[in-house]
C-alpha cells in the first residue's frame, strides 16, 4: 500500500483516505463520496478496513464486531474506491504485548467516550497515525457521528504536523433518525425501535434549549434527559454531556450552539450520537 501511495504521490496524484472498521453502511459510503469530491476524478480514493484490536477495551465487542469482507469490498467497488486496504492484525501490529510505541492525545481524550473507555482513543490515534504513514493521504475524511474522535484526530494532525487535511462529514441517519452504525446490526426487533430514543433525546433537548429565554442548567437537563431515555425498557444512559464543539470543554449552562453528546446502552449494545443545539 505504501509503495503504491508513493508512486501515486510521485506522479502528482492526490490521495483521499477513509479509515473504517468495516461493516460498511451508507455513513461510510458518504465519506467515500466526500473523499472523491476532495481529490477529483484524477485522484485516488483509499478505504482501509481494519478492526483495530487496540481501541477495544476488555469485555467490549472486538470478537463479535461485524466482519464481512466480501460484502464490504463489493460496496467499495460500487462506490468507485480505488483500493480497499484490509490488512491482517499480524501485519499491522507485532504481538500487542510487544507494541511499545503509542500516540496518545492527552487533553480532548479525557472526557465523554474517553471517560467510559479509558484506553480507546490511544488505540484510535495510534492506528490512525500508522494508517496515515501507510496510505500517505493528502486528505482524510472522518464522520461527525464520532465527534470526539474527529476532534482528537484534528488535534493529533496539528500537534504532530501530519501533512493531511482532515474533513469532517455529517452524520447519515436511518429514516427514523437513528445514526447509521455498524453496531446497529446487533439490534433486533424491539431493541431497534427503542434505539430511536437517542435522536429523540437530541431533538427534545434542542426544542427545550431553543425555547428557553435563558441558558439551561446542564445538570438539571442531564437529570431530565436520563429519565426520558430510561422510559424505554431496555435503555440505560452511560452519559449525557454538554460541551464546547471544538475544545470539548464541559459547559455549565446549555444554550443555542452548545454541543451535546450521549451514550446509551440499548440492551447490551452501546450507541452514541451527538449534535449541535
Ligand atoms: P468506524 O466506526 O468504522 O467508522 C469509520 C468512519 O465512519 C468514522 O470516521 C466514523 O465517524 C464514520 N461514520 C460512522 N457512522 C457514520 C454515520 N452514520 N454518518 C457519517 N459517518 C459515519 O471510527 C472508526 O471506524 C475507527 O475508530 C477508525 C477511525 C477507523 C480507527 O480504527
Amino acid at each position: 500500500m505504501q509503495a503504491q501511495a508513493r508512486r501515486w504521490r510521485g506522479a502528482g496524484t492526490r490521495i483521499g483516505f477513509v479509515p473504517t472498521m468495516g461493516g460498511l453502511h451508507d455513513g461510510h459510503l458518504s465519506l467515500v463520496r466526500r473523499a472523491r469530491r476532495a481529490v477529483g476524478r484524477s485522484g485516488r480514493v483509499v478505504v482501509s478496513l481494519f478492526v483495530n484490536p487496540t481501541q477495544f477495551g476488555p469485555g467490549e465487542d472486538f470478537t463479535k464486531y461485524p466482519r464481512n469482507l466480501r460484502r464490504d469490498s463489493e460496496l467499495c467497488r460500487a462506490a468507485g474506491v480505488d483500493i480497499l486496504f484490509a490488512p491482517a492484525a499480524a501485519q499491522m501490529y507485532p504481538p500487542v504485548q510487544a507494541l511499545s510505541t503509542w500516540i496518545s492525545e492527552d487533553a480532548l481524550s479525557q472526557s465523554l467516550e474517553g471517560r467510559s473507555r479509558p484506553s480507546h482513543f490511544r488505540g484510535v490515534t495510534t492506528v490512525v497515525a500508522k494508517l496515515f504513514n501507510i496510505v500517505l493521504p493528502d486528505v482524510a475524511v472522518f464522520g461527525a457521528k464520532d465527534w470526539q474522535q474527529a476532534a482528537i484526530v484534528r488535534r493529533m494532525v496539528r500537534d504532530l504536523n501530519f501533512p493531511v487535511r482532515i474533513i469532517v462529514a455529517p452524520t447519515r441517519r436511518e429514516p427514523d433518525g437513528l445514526a447509521m452504525s455498524s453496531r446497529n446490526q446487533y439490534l433486533t426487533g424491539d431493541l431497534r425501535r427503542q434505539a430511536a430514543v437517542l435522536i429523540r433525546t437530541l431533538e427534545l433537548t434542542r426544542q427545550r434549549v431553543n425555547a428557553s429565554p435563558k441558558p439551561v442548567d446542564s445538570e438539571l437537563l442531564k437529570r431530565e434527559l436520563r429519565r426520558f431515555v430510561e422510559r424505554q425498557p431496555d435503555a440505560r444512559v452511560d452519559y449525557v454531556e454538554f460541551f464546547h464543539p471544538e475544545t470539548l470543554a464541559p459547559v455549565a449552562r446549555a444554550t443555542r450552539g452548545t454541543h451535546m453528546a450521549l451514550a446509551v446502552f440499548i440492551g447490551k449494545t452501546r450507541l452514541i450520537d451527538n449534535g449541535r443545539l
